[in-house]
């Protein structure tokens, strides 16, 4: 939950309007619409909660975190840290440019986290954003949003005391071959994909019935008005009104875009579709 009760030190952040305590007095659930029960849930555990919710504040899905649709706490590892001023980092073993997250630090933060949520990693994934991770792949997102919730740890720095990661059983995964300067954006990209494939979140579930992956393949091209646009017209077979047609057409098309920009996705795609 959110909205455990808080030890000095330890202030999880809300953003949903609807993070209620359990043991809510009624004069504070008066304050706010009722808590939407069984809500999926991000908990975030970060230097910086300030960076969130970010972009996962507007439109769809920051309406439906108002709505309480889907929940979202920040933990933040300055409160979990050591001494006076709370340190969190530390020179890495063996020399080397940087410093390196405790492990401590970020143990008593992912316990903080961990507290009412599920220990099976089935059922509330703890996991770390690392460019060493596994590739994250609409599986993983698909995975993730069926889960009751998750809670995700941003790295800063040259990362986090691999300790912790061994110790807690972390998961890692990636949003790339590329390097960030810390987690939260791949957070946030982790959590918005997962959203849209929470029942509710979406105004139209078709939506992500039809999208890139959502059958291996790569989306087809998309046009809108005008129909002719420096000189260039939209699919006549899009105009045609044949639904069909318009099936058919989109269908290949997402196959060549496919072929011609992923073979790895092809091959897999052609697997599937012909196996043996
Ligand atoms: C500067 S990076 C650390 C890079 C690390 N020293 C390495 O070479 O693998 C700081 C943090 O950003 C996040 N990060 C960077 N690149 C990422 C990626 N491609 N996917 C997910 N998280 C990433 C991780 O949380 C990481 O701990």
């Amino acid at each position: 939950m959110t909205d455990r009760p808080a030890t000095p030190g330890e202030a999880p952040r809300s953003h949903g309007r609807l993070s209620i305590r359990a043991s809510a007095s009624p004069r504070s659930l008066m304050d706010g619409p009722p808590q939407v029960k069984g809500a999926w849930e991000a908990r975030v555990v970060t230097l910086f909660p300030e960076a969130f919710p970010g972009t996962l504040g507007l439109s769809l899905t920051g309406r439906a975190l108002e709505a309480g649709l889907w929940r979202l706490a920040t933990f933040a590892l300055r409160d979990f840290g050591e001494g006076r001023h709370r340190k969190v980092d530390d020179r890495p073993a063996g020399g080397g440019a940087g410093l390196v997250l405790r492990a401590d630090v970020v143990d008593r933060a992912l316990a903080a986290a961990a507290e009412g949520a599920p220990e099976d990693p089935a059922r509330w994934p703890v996991i770390y954003l690392s460019p060493r991770g596994r590739p994250f792949r609409q599986e993983d997102a698909a995975r993730l949003a069926a889960a009751e919730g998750v809670t995700l740890l941003c790295g800063r720095f040259e990362g986090v005391d691999e300790r912790v990661l061994e110790a807690r059983a972390v998961e890692e995964l990636s949003l790339g071959d590329f390097v960030l300067s810390g987690g939260e954006i791949a957070a946030q990209a982790v959590i918005d994909a997962c959203l849209r494939l929470v029942p509710g979140v979406l105004g139209n579930p078709q939506s992500t019935a039809e999208e890139s992956f959502a059958d291996g393949l790569l989306e087809f091209p998309h046009y809108t008005r005008p129909a002719v646009w420096q000189g260039r017209e939209i699919p006549p077979v899009l105009m045609s009104g044949d639904h069909a047609a318009v099936a058919r057409w989109r269908r290949e098309a997402a196959e060549a875009l496919t072929r011609a920009r992923r073979p790895d996705l092809w091959e897999a795609y052609l697997r599937r579709r012909d196996p043996g």
